[in-house]
């Protein structure tokens, strides 16, 4: 998209725009969140957001919410409206029937049947069509990281978060990591883990801790599906994942040296068994992430532990991180670290990522850090 000057008047509109996606945050999977504005003669006459997978386009929705004539007005815009048939109509259909004269929009739509398509109908409408670049352009890019990361890779956007002690602990040397952070923390990763399509843990993990991996907080509208990265499909037919699986999926990645047994008794108890190819650890996530993006999960919370979560870095597959440290003291030499990877040898060749925010609650510290932007 060739970007555009917009007057303070245009970025105030679509400031609005991308705060009313935003609300929508964790319900419109596999759809992005979006928001529109609807500005006639200087006033705003209508607001709306995609609220949910299913349910009307933002654009449609603005429209619909519209106190006066929408003709002859602009529309601000956080994504490129779509411009085919899903399971809603087009929304370049209704800007151009509404008579919409003017569209400016904050971010670009990466996926193969949208990318500038929708803005070159609109302006073949004689629709003038504007396009921003800047805070807002990233503000906007941001909000959908999901969405973008999928749409060019058919694969989930990972975003690791760890719990770790002031000396960067995340168990002590006998395995034990209940809990690490405080009760407000452990609450943020609940309300993440509705907020992705899936949440993620490796064997030895479920094995220790045994989790739901279920996101339990107040005011939850949907879970997420379960990963287990499990080669040998080891996982307990009596642990807590596979008694729920029938409530909740789960989703069990192993290699093609699991035992039959193992994998039919799993199958049997409800969970989706994923045979992973690959002649390594590394390879077997790649392939993970390719059949996981095929079953439309486009976001994933990886919960670790540290074995995993260096797989995942060494395969490059990390996006973003989130990390609680708490003030307590664990040490042990044995202790694992939150990443336990082959690691680099000089400073210098470690890669380093953006922290965008560092947050207080209770008495922990949460930095988030963002390794890549789609
Ligand atoms: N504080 C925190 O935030 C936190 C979070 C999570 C866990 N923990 C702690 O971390 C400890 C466990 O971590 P860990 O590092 O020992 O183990 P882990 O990362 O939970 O599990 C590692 C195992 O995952 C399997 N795996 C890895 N890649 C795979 C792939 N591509 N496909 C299939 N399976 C794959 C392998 O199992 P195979 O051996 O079968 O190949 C590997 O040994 C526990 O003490 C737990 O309490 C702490």
């Amino acid at each position: 998209m060739a970007p555009t000057t917009v007057t303070e008047r245009d970025a105030r509109h679509l400031e609005r725009a991308i705060e009313l996606a935003a609300t929508a945050r964790g319900l419109t999977s596999p759809n992005p969140m979006v928001g529109a504005v609807i500005v006639k003669a200087g006033r705003v006459i209508g607001e709306g957001l995609h609220a949910r997978a299913g349910e009307a386009h933002a654009e449609r929705a603005a429209l619909e919410a519209c106190a006066d004539d929408p003709a002859g007005s602009t529309l601000y815009v956080s994504l490129e409206p779509c411009c085919h048939q899903g399971r809603t109509p087009p929304c370049t259909d209704a800007i151009a029937d509404a008579g919409i004269a003017r569209v400016v929009v904050a971010s670009d739509d990466p996926s193969p049947k949208a990318a500038g398509r929708g803005l070159g109908i609109l302006r073949d409408e004689g629709i003038e069509v504007e396009t921003v670049e800047g805070q807002l352009a990233v503000a906007a890019r941001l909000l959908n990281q999901p969405f973008r990361k999928h749409a060019r890779t058919g694969r989930p956007l990972v975003i690791f978060k760890s719990a770790m002690s002031l000396d960067g602990k995340v168990a002590t040397r006998a395995g034990d990591s209940q809990w690490i952070s405080c009760e407000a923390s452990r609450a943020r990763t609940h309300r993440w883990r509705s907020e992705c399509d899936a949440v993620a843990v490796g064997i030895h993990t479920a094995l220790i801790d045994d989790p739901l991996l279920t996101a339990r907080v107040e005011g939850v509208a949907r879970q997420p599906r379960r990963v287990v990265f499990d080669s040998e499909a080891s996982l307990p037919l009596t642990s807590q994942l596979v008694r729920s699986a029938h409530e909740v999926p789960v989703m069990l990645v192993c290699s093609r040296a699991a035992k039959r047994t193992s994998t039919d008794g799993l199958r049997n108890a409800g969970v989706d068994v994923i045979v992973c190819t690959g002649q390594n650890e590394a390879a077997r996530v790649d392939c993970a992430l390719e059949e996981l993006g095929g079953r439309g999960v486009q976001s994933m919370l990886l919960e670790g532990g540290p074995h995993l979560a260096g797989i995942f870095l060494e395969a490059d597959e990390i996006d973003e991180a989130r990390m609680f440290i708490a003030p307590i003291v664990v040490g042990g030499r044995g202790a694992k670290g939150a990443i336990e990877a082959e690691g680099v040898e000089l400073i210098g060749q470690a890669p380093r990522a953006l922290a965008t925010d560092f947050e207080r609650i209770d008495d922990d510290l949460l930095i988030t850090a963002r390794l890549r932007e789609w």
